[in-house]
Formats: structure tokens, C-alpha cells, sequence
């Protein structure tokens, strides 16, 4: 196999089959395009994916982490070792010479805590880095009180922008602070503001309420109960049509901040794709929302993507990034993937939803309250 073609492949190998080529033989590529990319992060949920896609399509990328977060993950790759959250820019000030004074040609950012950190990076860097792409979400908008929000509507009002890394503000504010930082301080940006990414990873691997509720519960088949709901959509972020998009945004010098999803999708084209992705023997149980709701199945908190209020949530216009080259893969692709992490965190298909375990109360709604209202359901008087 050429490079070329060894390139292809990894380009349409499935996460977990990626891996396997760089980790174990140790196989490097080199940038065929010869660019330098440095990950800020890299090795958590979205990281893995952005680092895989930059490393098939031939650039060399290099790490910025602590080393703790699954650090057997790509080892043959250059990994510089700096705590951001140290006051005063420390871990970033200790960093080895010959790495301040490359010139980084991409820099993707993934941080999600202290917006300190984000200007810390940008000012302790100024004049070493090109392109500088920072992940960050749809929560940055005021306010979701209507359909198809595009880009240019207001963000989060704010306070003062923190002193230090140490002040601690809720989510939402922490990313339009880190956005602000970004602009007041260069131009070369784009801002990705993704809305609730899926991926073969999850973001917390280990807890299960993790996991991905509607394609473990296709998966498994049997009597399925689903909300009957007048124009209901869903909308989500592949995490692999996102990186590509990353990759499309680098080559082509794609600046400005973009919604990045899929498109609003009715929730019934979703469970097209959950069929498709699956092939256990199914019988669907549609049931009026109002009815869900009188019996205890809540939307959002205890039934996944279906969301009625704020009437925005699953509206946001991503017509921009389309326009600018973002390609959402097929939802079936996306659910295979899902699946593909879920059976291989879990072999034995063993998840519970909805009930107390060792404890803890897992999220969702468990199958014997699945098969009560579904029991009901059909019972009713009509
Ligand atoms: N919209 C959505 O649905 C959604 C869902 C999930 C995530 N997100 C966003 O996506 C972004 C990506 O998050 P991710 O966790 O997937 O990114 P990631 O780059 O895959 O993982 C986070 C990285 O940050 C590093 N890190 C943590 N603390 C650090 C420190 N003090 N100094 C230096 N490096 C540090 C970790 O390595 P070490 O621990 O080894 O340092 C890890 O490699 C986040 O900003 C999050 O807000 C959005």
C-alpha cells in the first residue's frame, strides 16, 4: 500500500480501527503538506478524533496536555507537557524553548474550563502560531427563544473577564468569555459552536450516564416506546463531520465563527436511521407526548432529544457552515459509531437506564417504567 492509499484508508477507517496502525506499529506521517498543528488537549472526547483527521490528511501534529488523560493514546506523537490551569501563565512560561519558538501553523483549542487559560495561550504564544481554532458551543446565545439562531445574534451578556484562572463561572459563560479573549486578541480564528456532540468516545468514559440512550436502546430491540410529537426535531453534532470540518477550514483558511450540526432533522428521520443502524427485532410504540408526560416520561430530563422549550434548541441555523464546507455525515454513520464505542466499553450490553445503581441514579427511564406505559398506552380508553 502506498502512502497515498494508506492515507485513504485511515481517512474512512472507523475510530477504533484508526488507532490500531499509529499506536501499535509506530507507523509516523510526516506532513505531506508540511504543516505544523499543534492540539491543545487532544486525548479526552472530541480530541482524538481532531488529531486523527489532521494526521490523515498529512499534517504533523504535536500534543499540549498533562500527560493524564489516556495517555496511551497516540504515543508516537510529540507531546508537550504543560498544566494551563497554573496562575500567572507558569506551565505555559516553562515550557521547553525550542517549542516557543516554532511556529505553529494551526493551533486547535479545545479548552473548556477557565477562560484565562484561552488568553493565557493566545498572549504567551502572540506571533508563533497562524490559524487558531477554538471549540466551543451554542450556549454562547443569549437567549434560544427562537428558531434557526444564526451567528450574528447576541451572546451571553458578561461580567468582568477573570483575573485569574482560578474564578470559576458557569459553562455557558466560561465559553463566550474564552470567545471574547479570542477576538479582542487576533484575527486568524475560527470558532466552531457545536451543539451536543456524538461520538464513538463519550465524554465521560466510565460513567453510564454517558452513553448514548437511543441507539443502546435500538440495539436492544424488543417494544419500543417513542414520543408522538407534533413537529418535534432533534439536532446534533457528529464529531467526526465536525474535525472534518476543522481539517476544511484549515486548508481553505476559513476564518469567523460558525453553528456547527446537522440540520434541524424531525425526530422520525432520526429513528429511520436508529433502524438502520441497528437490526434487532423491533416493534415501535408511538405515544402522544401529553400522555408521556402525565405518566412520569418528561421531556429532555428523562427522555433524550425531545425538547420542546426553549423553542430554539433544536433550531440553530448551520446553514453558514454548510455553505463554508461543513458535510454532515449520514446520522446512521454517526449511530453506528455511538454503537461501535458503547459495545466496546460495554461487551456484555449490560447498561441499566433509569434505576438506582450501587447508589447512583441513572439517567433516563428504565425498561420495566417502558413497559408500564407502553401497557397503558394500548389499554386507554379510545
Ligand atoms: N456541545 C457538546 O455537546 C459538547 C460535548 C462535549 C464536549 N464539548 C466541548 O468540546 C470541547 C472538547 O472537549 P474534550 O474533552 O473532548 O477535549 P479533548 O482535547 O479531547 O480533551 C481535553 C484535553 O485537555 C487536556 N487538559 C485537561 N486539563 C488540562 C490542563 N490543566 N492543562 C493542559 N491540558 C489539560 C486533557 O489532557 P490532560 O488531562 O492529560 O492534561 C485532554 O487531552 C470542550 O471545550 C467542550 O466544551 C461540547
Amino acid at each position: 500500500m502506498n502512502k497515498r492509499d494508506f492515507i485513504k484508508t485511515l481517512g474512512i477507517a472507523s475510530t477504533a480501527t484508526f488507532l490500531s496502525p499509529i499506536t501499535a506499529s509506530g507507523f509516523k506521517i510526516f506532513g505531506d503538506i508540511n504543516k505544523k498543528v499543534l492540539i491543545l488537549g487532544g486525548r479526552g472526547f472530541l480530541g482524538p478524533t481532531i488529531v486523527e483527521t489532521f494526521l490523515a490528511s498529512g499534517y504533523e501534529v504535536t500534543l499540549l496536555n498533562r500527560g493524564k488523560t489516556n495517555p496511551e493514546l497516540f504515543k508516537y506523537i510529540p507531546v508537550i507537557i504543560c498544566d494551563r490551569e497554573k496562575e500567572n501563565k507558569e506551565g505555559l512560561k516553562n515550557i521547553d524553548k525550542k517549542h516557543k519558538e516554532t511556529y505553529w501553523d494551526i493551533v486547535v483549542d479545545t479548552w473548556q474550563k477557565s477562560p484565562k487559560a484561552v488568553s493565557d495561550f493566545l498572549e504567551e504564544f502572540k506571533g508563533q502560531f497562524g490559524h487558531y481554532h477554538y471549540i466551543s458551543t451554542i450556549s454562547v446565545y443569549d437567549k434560544w427563544d427562537k428558531k434557526f439562531i444564526e451567528e450574528s445574534e447576541p451572546l451571553n451578556p458578561l461580567p468582568k473577564f477573570p483575573k485569574a484562572i482560578s474564578e470559576d463561572f458557569r459553562y455557558a459563560i466560561r465559553k463566550t468569555f474564552a470567545e471574547e479573549a479570542i477576538r479582542e486578541r487576533i484575527d486568524n480564528f475560527t470558532i466552531y459552536r457545536s451543539h451536543g456532540m456524538k461520538s464513538f468516545r463519550v465524554t465521560r468514559p466510565g460513567d453510564p450516564n454517558a452513553e448514548p440512550f437511543w441507539p443502546i436502546r435500538f440495539y436492544r430491540g424488543g417494544e419500543i416506546l417513542l414520543p408522538n410529537v407534533h413537529n418535534h426535531h432533534m439536532q446534533v453534532t457528529d464529531v467526526k463531520s465536525l474535525a472534518n470540518f476543522i481539517v476544511h477550514c484549515s486548508a481553505s483558511k476559513i476564518y469567523g465563527a460558525f453553528n456547527v450540526a446537522s440540520n434541524p432533522t424531525p425526530f422520525k428521520d432520526y429513528v429511520s436511521s436508529l433502524i438502520h443502524a441497528t437490526d434487532m427485532p423491533k416493534k415501535l410504540h408511538w405515544i402522544d407526548g401529553d400522555f408521556l408526560i402525565q405518566n412520569g416520561i418528561l421531556p429532555y430530563k428523562i427522555m433524550p432529544l425531545w425538547r420542546s422549550k426553549p423553542v430554539g434548541a433544536y433550531y440553530f441555523n448551520v446553514q453558514k457552515a454548510i455553505h463554508a464546507g461543513l458535510v454532515n455525515r449520514p446520522m446512521v454513520e454517526m449511530i453506528s459509531d455511538q454503537l461501535e464505542g458503547y459495545k466496546s466499553r460495554y461487551p456484555n450490553n449490560d447498561i441499566v437506564f433509569g434505576e438506582i445503581v450501587q447508589g447512583k441514579q441513572m439517567k433516563y427511564y428504565a425498561s420495566t417504567k417502558e413497559k408500564e406505559v407502553i401497557k397503558k398506552w394500548l389499554s386507554r380508553p379510545k
